[in-house]
């Protein structure tokens, strides 16, 4: 589990010493972090990073000015012990808030942010489950869950390579169809370099997600409350700096649970496609009130023809009309999904 700390552990919000005691709070809020980790850190870049922009949202509510002490965090372990329980500083953004993440000497605030591996492919690459992405390439980083994920299955086509960014590159040259990568990294670089053409999918999955939090020393239990107290208030504006760092928000999707679609199946999955697709046009379950886009009447209106027309509409659209195309959004078999269901709904003449 803590292997993959070292991308985590990049921030340490040093408080002076003065803080822990109980008064005005006052000061400096010492920020020491990776000076070369973005999305959360970086001593150069264009962009401060993600776990600097919360520590110093942090220090603002506890109306203290930040300094930045720079402390290279990929043995996370070790930077936390030279740090933090060295007492060189007082506060460690992105800190697991597990329970168990060295609890004898750290204890950390509330989470303000899941973290964790997700999938990240074209909006075209349509997938329920993991199992869907057998015939695909995939690519994964070296020494991952992920990889360990994957190399327990058979059937998967895998690629490893030596870090997300290089996974995630092989998928913009085309190299590969989907990567499976930690998040954070897989979302800044799909808005840094691919203008947001990737859909990441968060993963759920023993080892896949942590929420992390900011650590304190054990016993400085008054500024962990504090430091609680502003995460809580701060929350909008963490989740606004997330997103402008592209990293994936939504709740990570367990791709395991979902059972095969059988044949029997195909209306229920149908429906479910429908409801997720198409019904803010036409309307939950297909009964739409409007009779230009009440699906129900396709029967009567085409006949015989409907199967045909039904394709052709969906697949290119009729985009004078507001319906949009959905050839590179949804899977061939989605599409026959929810023909069947709308067969299951038709009006009698
Ligand atoms: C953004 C709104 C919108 C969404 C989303 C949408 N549609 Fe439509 N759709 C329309 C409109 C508007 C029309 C009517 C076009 C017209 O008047 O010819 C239409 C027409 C259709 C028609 C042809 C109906 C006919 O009687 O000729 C089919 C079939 C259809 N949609 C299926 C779907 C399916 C399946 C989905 C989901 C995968 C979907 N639509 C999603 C807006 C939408």
């Amino acid at each position: 589990m803590i292997r993959h700390l070292p991308r985590l552990l990049l921030v340490v919000v040093a408080l002076a010493a003065s803080v822990s005691v109980a008064g005005p709070p006052a000061g400096t809020l010492r920020l020491c972090a990776d000076p070369d980790n973005l999305p959360f850190s970086s001593a150069t870049g264009p962009e401060r990073g993600f776990y600097l922009d919360v520590g110093a949202l942090v220090a603002a509510r506890l109306g203290m000015t930040t300094d930045v002490v720079w402390w290279r965090s990929f043995y996370g372990a070790r930077a936390v012990r030279n740090t933090l329980l060295a007492d060189t500083c007082d506060a460690y953004v992105g800190l697991p808030a597990e329970a168990g993440y060295m609890d004898r000497r750290v204890t950390v605030s509330r989470p303000f942010l899941d973290v964790g591996y997700a999938i990240v492919a074209p909006p075209s690459l349509a997938f329920a489950r993991l199992d869907d992405l057998k015939p695909r390439r995939l690519a994964v980083e070296f020494r991952t869950p992920a990889q360990s994920l994957l190399a327990s299955k058979d059937g998967f086509n895998v690629s490893t390579f030596r870090s997300a960014e290089e996974a995630v590159e092989a998928l913009g040259r085309q190299e590969v169809d989907a990567a499976f990568v930690w998040g954070p990294i897989a979302g800044y670089l799909n808005v840094t370099k691919f203008a947001g053409a990737y859909r990441i999918v968060p993963v759920a999955g023993e080892g896949l997600q942590w929420r992390i939090g900011i650590g304190v020393r054990k016993g400085d239990e008054t500024l962990r409350r504090r430091i609680d107290e502003a995460l809580g208030q701060l929350a909008p504006e963490i989740r606004r700096r997330a997103e402008h760092y592209g990293f994936p928000l939504a709740a990570a999707v367990d791709l395991t649970a979902v059972p095969p679609v059988s044949t029997t199946d195909a209306v229920a999955a149908g429906r479910s496609a429908f409801n997720q697709h198409c019904s803010h046009c036409h309307s939950p379950n297909a009964h739409s009130p409007e009779p230009a886009r009440d699906l129900r009447r396709l029967r009567i209106r085409y006949g015989e023809r409907m199967t045909a027309v039904f394709y052709e509409a969906v697949t290119l659209g009729r985009s004078a009309k507001g319906m949009p195309p959905w050839k590179e959004i949804l899977k061939q078999e989605d599409i026959v999904r929810i023909l069947s269901f709308l067969e299951s709904v038709q009006s009698s003449p």
